[in-house]
């Protein structure tokens, strides 16, 4: 049989598979990353990491239903001191994206100077997408501020040294991702991620007539299947407004070798997996592996380039 080519190429960084975890996703502690490393995923993806180690909010703190997630974590992490050092003590056989968050630009730019030394990076996914991550009028997440992002933007890029990725919060108008793509278009960024979770939902337990998360007042980011719709969107539209040297990866939703089909057609190279990951454990990458190239060998397609962009408007 004819094999099917499943690897991928995010602006020069070569994966063996286009799948990986989202950040987020059981990626926090050495266990956890241990055996991301050990997967069948073609890269890995840190827990979003601070200056300083967080404990992160109270419980419970994370709840899914059959076809979302909601989660108000509160970027519990051991520090970026901790991931180098993981770094340092492992043999690394795949590309590790380091990604990164923190409260103010200064905290931000700290933790890129520091992962600088660490040749088993191959790339750093900064986080602007997160809540909490800075002091600002929209509700903390940085990537709905244009003004923040380009001005972070000006400054990082003057002294990074490794390949550089956005994670960017889902937007619901074509005018923002418009605006967004021609500030992105300026600056020499490797690819972005969209979508992290879309903010503020809630999720409501009938009996005991409360809300499933603590923290928060039990408000959340919301994934899993539920948003798979809004990512496609961002993700078809950031492909047709941003220069096509910048990758994009797709998170948002991810169940099948089918759903992975979607993201590449509408321009993604590579994908995310999160909420699927945390149900169903690191033997997702095996199955998601076999879907999706069972369905390109059911398409004769050969390669991801076969069809990369190129979803169609029905007639
Ligand atoms: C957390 C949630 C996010 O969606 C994110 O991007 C970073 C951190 C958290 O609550 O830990």
């Amino acid at each position: 049989m004819e094999n099917i080519d499943i690897t991928t190429n995010i602006n020069g960084i070569q994966l063996s598979s286009c799948i990986m975890n989202a950040s987020g996703a059981i990626c926090r502690t050495d266990i956890e990353l241990s055996n991301l490393l050990n997967s069948s995923s073609g890269a890995i993806v840190t827990k979003s990491c601070t200056k300083h180690p967080r404990k992160g909010n109270s419980y419970p703190r994370y709840f899914e239903w059959n076809i979302g997630s909601i989660n108000s974590m509160g970027l519990p992490n051991y520090g970026i001191d901790f991931y180098l050092d993981f770094l340092e003590r492992k043999k690394i056989t795949k590309p590790v994206l380091i990604s990164i968050a923190g409260r103010s630009i200064d905290e931000i730019s700290f933790i890129i100077q520091k992962s600088n030394f660490c040749s088993k990076i191959s790339a750093l996914e900064i986080n602007l997408s997160c809540p909490n991550l800075i002091e600002n009028k929209n509700q903390g997440i940085v990537g709905y501020d244009f003004c923040v992002v380009s001005h972070f933007l000006e400054k990082i890029f003057r002294f990074h040294e490794k390949p550089i990725g956005l994670k960017l919060p889902p937007y619901f108008r074509d005018i923002h991702i418009e605006n967004m793509s021609l500030i992105l278009n300026k600056f020499p960024i490797s690819f972005i991620t969209c979508i992290n979770s879309i903010p503020n939902g809630i999720f409501i337990d009938v009996n005991k007539e409360s809300t499933v998360i603590r923290p928060n007042k039990g408000f959340g980011g919301i994934g899993g299947s539920i948003i798979k719709p809004f990512a496609l969107a961002n993700v078809f539209k950031f492909y047709s407004f941003l220069r096509k040297e910048i990758s994009i990866i797709g998170c948002g939703g991810i169940q099948s070798g089918k759903d992975m089909f979607e993201y590449i057609l509408c321009g993604a190279s590579a994908v995310q997996i999160g909420t699927q990951l945390i149900k169903e454990g690191i033997s997702v990458f095996d199955r998601l592996n076999q879907e999706f190239s069972s369905l390109l060998r059911k398409k004769k397609y050969s390669s991801i380039d076969d069809f990369k962009g190129k979803l169609q408007n029905i007639l």
